[in-house]
């Protein structure tokens, strides 16, 4: 670990929030943006690719895919988690498209988990895990979550309109016994499609012991559909649960962790609730992104981001990538501005971002 112990005193330039002047940016101690907010996670994708076609992330027919020769290399990836874990990086979440896509992902947890995060973790959308879940375990990898919107066959394939809601299942049962636990399940809640299974799921978390999360509908489907009325709030969400078995709010001690998470009063497990649009959680984020093709992100929502691929292959060096991740970094924007007026959504959408 080379980052310095953290302050979390809000840096000088909050007060002014409009200078953007890189200048200001500190140059050592931790990962840190105009608003004091200390970044410590990077969603590393390895392929936009995926054999899925959810109906929330990429369309039906003529979803396209970068060329090979524009995703970074293993190598090329190793080494920008490396100047990542550099600059203040503890947890790494390898993502998509689908990340099991990629022929080198065993090598590639297996040299990930070398650089020393303290959490390194996948998601997933369990069409490919079951055969290799042992052999990420061993490579070491700590967590997975895994994708999965409906616990109804037809409604699964209709969702995600390829795989099959028993290959996730037993995906499921392969993560707990290579040891990938606690396992979360991810499930995007969507008006009128799925939002009549939420109690199914909360008596699938209670009976399974993994903790679902319901993931409110973002507007980063590639068929720009997302309409704000097909969005369920975390809060109807956990009203429907608590209605039939009551839940108490656990107090995160990781006040940046998305999910706001609950326990089953009677003590039979907990799920999460990921409420990104009715109660964004920006002013407590400390997540940073690269994408498949070697861009650096600073938000899901971001219009802007910085390829770190090309400043690699034209040789630039380890501490110029540092300056580079901190840059972007420190443009962030004080929020993703979904609840704004003139809210523009960005170009790529989630498989090309990584979740
Ligand atoms: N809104 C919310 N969540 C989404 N995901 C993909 N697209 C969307 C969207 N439009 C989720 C997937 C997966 C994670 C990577 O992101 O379900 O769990
Ligand atoms: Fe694939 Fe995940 Fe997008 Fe579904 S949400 S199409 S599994 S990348």
């Amino acid at each position: 670990m080379t980052a310095t112990p953290v302050s979390i005193r809000p840096h000088p330039a909050r007060s002014r929030p409009r200078v953007t002047a890189l200048d200001a940016m500190p140059t050592e101690g931790p990962l840190v943006d105009r608003y004091g907010r200390v970044h410590r996670d990077l969603r590393l994708s390895v392929t936009d690719e995926c054999n899925l076609r959810c109906t929330y992330c990429l369309p039906e027919v003529g979803a396209r895919f970068l060329p090979h020769s524009q995703l970074l290399e293993v190598d090329e990836l190793v080494r920008i988690a490396r100047v990542a874990h550099s600059v203040g990086i503890t947890s790494l979440r390898l993502t998509g498209g689908e990340p099991l896509l990629r022929r080198e992902i065993v090598e590639i947890v297996a040299r990930l988990a070398d650089v020393g995060f303290d959490d390194l973790s996948l998601t997933t959308n369990g069409t490919r895990l079951a055969p290799i879940a042992a052999s990420l375990a061993a490579a070491g990898l700590q967590r997975i979550n895994i994708s999965c919107d409906s616990l109804r066959p037809e409604r699964f394939a209709s969702i995600r309109r390829r795989g099959s809601l028993d290959t996730v299942l037993a995906a499921m049962d392969a993560a707990e016994a290579a040891g990938l636990v606690p396992l979360k399940v991810n499930v995007v809640v969507m008006a009128g499609v799925n939002d009549d299974e939420i109690v199914d799921f909360a008596a699938f978390a209670r009976r399974t012991g993994r903790i679902v999360r319901f993931i409110e509908y973002m507007p980063l489907d590639a068929e720009q559909a997302w309409k704000r009325s097909d969005v369920v709030s975390g809060d109807d969400i956990i009203r429907t649960i608590d209605e039939v078995w009551p839940l108490e709010a656990v107090d995160a001690a990781d006040s940046s962790a998305p999910a706001e998470r609950f326990v089953f009063a009677d003590g039979g497990g907990s799920i999460g609730v990921i409420a990104s649009v009715t109660r964004p959680f920006c002013g407590n984020c400390d997540r940073m992104r690269i994408t498949a093709d070697g861009a650096a992100r600073n938000c899901l929502f971001a219009r802007r981001e910085s390829s770190m691929r090309d400043l690699l292959r034209a040789g630039a060096s380890d501490a110029d990538l540092g300056i580079a991740l901190r840059e972007e970094v420190w443009r962030k924007l004080p929020g993703h501005g979904m609840n704004d007026p003139g809210f523009i959504r960005p170009r790529r959408s989630m498989s090309m971002i990584g979740g």
